[in-house]
C-alpha cells in the first residue's frame, strides 16, 4: 500500500518529546548532524517534502520553495522568521509559522540578566578572581551602576519588551519606551509604562533594551545618529536580532566609550562575529541563548510540530505568520 504519510524534513535535532510526536504522525526526515544544513543540501532534501521545520539559521528562499513543489507549511522554531520571504511563501499557498509566546518570559530573564552583567561588571569582575588577580576587598574596586532607579528605555513593546518591563518595575525602575504603534493609556497604566519619542527613549535611558522584530524597516534602526543621542552612562542591550543595529557604529562607541557598555546575544553575522567585539571588557556577548532553557526549548519545539501537524491535517495553526 503507498505511504500516505505526509514526508516531513527537520533541520535539526529537537528535543525527544517532539520528535516522538512527528515520528508518530509522518514520514520524518531529520538531517542527522549538529550544524546548519547548507543551502545546497537543504536544496536536495526538501525537494519531496509536504512540511518543513526548521531553524532561523535556515534560509528560506523563493528558489528554495520553487525546489520543493509539494511544499505546503514551513514551522520556524522560533518566534523571529527574518530567515524566511513570507512574500514568497504566500505566493505559492506555503503556510509560515512560527514559536511566539512559549518562550517570551525566559528571553525576558535573559535580557534582564544580562542589564545586570553590564551594569554591575559581573563578567569582568569575575575574570578577575579565576585569573588568580584579586588582591582582596577594595572600596573602588569594580563600582558600576544600579539597575533599581535606574531608567530603563524599550524600543519594542511587544510581549517580550512587557514581560521585561514587569521585571523592571520589581527593581523600582523607570521604565519609558517607544514602538511604532503606541499601546493604550490603560495598558500603558497597567503596565506603569511611559510613552517617549525615539530619540527621547536614546536621550534618557540608563539602559537601553532593543526588543524589535527584524525586518526591512528595522535594519539599523540603530546607527551611529541613534548612539550619539545615547548618554555616555547609558548600557545598550540588545535580545532581538543582530541586523537591527549598525555594528560598526556600534564597536566604534564602545571602543571608544561614547556609551558605558553592552550586553549582546545577537550578532549580525551570526555564527562569525567581529573579532573587535572579544577584545572589549565593557560588553558582554553571549550566542544567542535568550530561549535556551529546557523548559522553553520544549515548549518551542511542541509548538513548532503543532503548527506543522496543523497545517499537514488541513487545519488553522495556532501561529501563522502572515
Ligand atoms: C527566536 O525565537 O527568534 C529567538 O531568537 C531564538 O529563540
Amino acid at each position: 500500500m503507498a505511504n500516505l504519510r505526509p514526508k516531513v524534513l527537520l533541520t535539526r535535532q529537537l528535543p525527544e518529546v517532539a520528535i516522538e510526536k512527528l515520528e508518530a504522525n509522518v514520514d520524518l526526515e531529520i538531517f542527522p548532524y549538529d550544524r546548519s544544513m547548507t543551502p545546497e543540501e537543504l536544496k536536495g532534501k526538501v525537494v519531496d517534502k509536504d512540511g518543513l521545520l526548521c531553524l532561523l539559521t535556515d534560509t528560506i528562499s523563493p528558489a528554495l520553495m520553487d525546489a520543493a513543489p509539494k511544499l505546503k507549511v514551513v514551522s520556524n522554531y522560533a518566534v523571529g522568521y527574518n530567515n524566511i520571504d513570507i512574500g514568497a511563501a504566500t505566493e505559492r499557498k506555503i503556510v509560515v509559522t512560527n514559536t511566539p509566546d512559549v518562550l517570551t518570559e525566559t528571553t525576558a530573564d535573559l535580557t534582564f540578566g544580562l542589564m545586570l552583567m553590564t551594569g554591575r561588571r559581573v563578567l569582568e569582575a569575575g575574570e578577575v578572581l579565576r585569573n588568580g588577580n584579586w588582591k582582596g576587598w577594595s572600596p573602588m574596586q569594580f563600582m558600576g551602576t544600579d539597575i533599581h532607579g535606574s531608567t530603563l528605555g524599550i524600543i519594542g513593546m511587544g510581549r517580550i519588551g512587557k514581560a521585561l518591563t514587569k521585571r523592571a518595575r520589581g527593581f523600582d525602575m523607570k521604565v519609558i519606551y517607544w514602538n511604532r504603534t503606541r499601546l493604550t493609556v490603560r495598558e500603558e497604566k497597567k503596565l506603569g509604562l511611559r510613552y517617549v519619542k525615539f530619540n527621547e527613549v536614546l536621550h534618557q535611558a540608563d539602559f537601553l533594551s532593543l526588543n524589535v522584530a527584524y525586518n526591512e524597516e528595522t535594519h539599523h534602526l540603530i546607527d551611529e545618529a541613534a548612539l550619539q543621542k545615547m548618554k555616555q552612562s547609558a548600557f545598550f542591550i540588545n535580545t532581538s536580532r543582530g541586523g537591527t543595529t549598525d555594528e560598526e557604529a556600534l564597536l566604534e562607541a564602545l571602543e571608544n566609550n561614547k556609551i558605558a557598555g553592552a550586553g549582546l546575544d545577537v550578532f549580525e553575522n551570526e555564527p562569525n562575529i567581529n573579532p573587535r567585539f572579544l577584545e572589549l571588557k565593557n560588553t558582554v556577548i553571549l550566542p544567542h541563548i535568550a530561549s535556551a532553557s529546557v523548559a522553553t526549548r520544549e515548549k518551542m519545539a511542541m509548538v513548532a510540530v503543532d503548527n506543522l501537524l496543523a497545517v499537514l491535517a488541513g487545519k488553522k495553526p495556532a501561529y501563522r505568520v502572515e
